[in-house]
């Protein structure tokens, strides 16, 4: 049986409650792809209602946290120790193309650490959590990173820049997967950072690479690949992972393999 504190407790009901009207407003979007109009607006009033449940729901259970979400910036608490970090849609243009591979993701703070983790595709009812020092889970059953050494057997995620991104980005991602791509069984670009996470720390990933997150995309998942006894840190080998926004995720084996393909990696 997972252990679950009471905070996370907190955080899963939360997240089930947010996560409810966004099954329903999948179905909508499926609809709306085909109107003029689009599912623009409909995709922004979601995410904003979704963290805005979550903060409700958040601050009964435990009033003076504070936040940092991607819709609403940061809210200070009185309580200067601990603070939310959520986002309450990752992988928005896949939900916005009504894809049911998305999630809300919450990570509790406790004097800048992550201490409590949780990531929920509520489209497939997968809860995610972890919580330090304790394993992460997927609706109770433990999580283990997958134990493949070789980059020949293993299937690898990233995330691709996209319109708007600078334009040296562009050219990175291409020398970065030059260098990894034919090594692998596979590369996957799947559109939800902290799902990508999450699938490493259940070892449906063997590893996952991106640069230019934001600290809301990774927080709860780089905990849930530690207690599933991973590897995580920057592109740099280092542990800047939230403010620099670049990551590597993989097991013990792999992590180094990768990060010298990476850095080795010049436009
Ligand atoms: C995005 C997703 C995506 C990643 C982007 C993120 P959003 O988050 O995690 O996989 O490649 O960089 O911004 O915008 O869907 O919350
Ligand atoms: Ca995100
Ligand atoms: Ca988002």
């Amino acid at each position: 049986m997972a252990y679950i504190s009471p905070a996370l407790n907190v955080m899963i009901a939360a997240a089930r409650k947010a996560g409810r009207p966004l099954i329903r407003d999948l179905g909508e979007l499926e609809n709306l792809q085909v109107s003029m109009k689009g599912p623009a607006d409909f995709v922004t009033n979601a995410d904003s209602r979704t963290e805005r449940i979550l903060i409700e729901e958040l601050t009964k259970a435990r009033p003076g946290y504070g936040f940092l979400g991607e819709e609403g910036g940061t809210i200070e608490g009185k309580d200067k120790t601990h603070r939310f970090i959520i986002d309450p849609i990752d992988g928005t243009t896949n939900f916005l193309h009504g894809i049911p591979h998305f999630a809300i993701s919450v990570a509790l703070e406790r004097e800048g650490q992550i201490v409590s983790a949780l990531v929920y595709n509520p489209a497939t009812d997968d809860m995610f959590v972890a919580e330090k020092g304790h394993g992460a889970y997927l609706n109770n059953k433990r999580l283990r990173v997958a134990a493949r050494k070789t980059l020949a057997h293993s299937l690898i995620a990233t995330g691709f820049p996209f319109h708007g991104h600078a334009e040296d980005r562009f050219a990175r991602m291409q020398a970065e997967l030059a260098a990894i791509m034919p090594s692998t069984a596979g590369i996957r670009r799947n559109g939800a950072a902290s799902l990508d996470l999450a699938y490493v720390a259940a070892g449906r990933f063997d590893a996952f690479w991106e640069r230019g997150l934001a600290p809301w995309d990774v927080a709860a998942g780089i905990l849930l690949v530690k207690e599933a006894q991973g590897m995580v840190s920057d592109l740099s080998g280092g542990t800047n992972m939230l403010d620099n926004g670049s990551i590597l995720a993989a097991n013990e084996a792999l992590h180094p393999q990768l990060l010298k393909a990476i850095k080795g990696a010049k436009p």
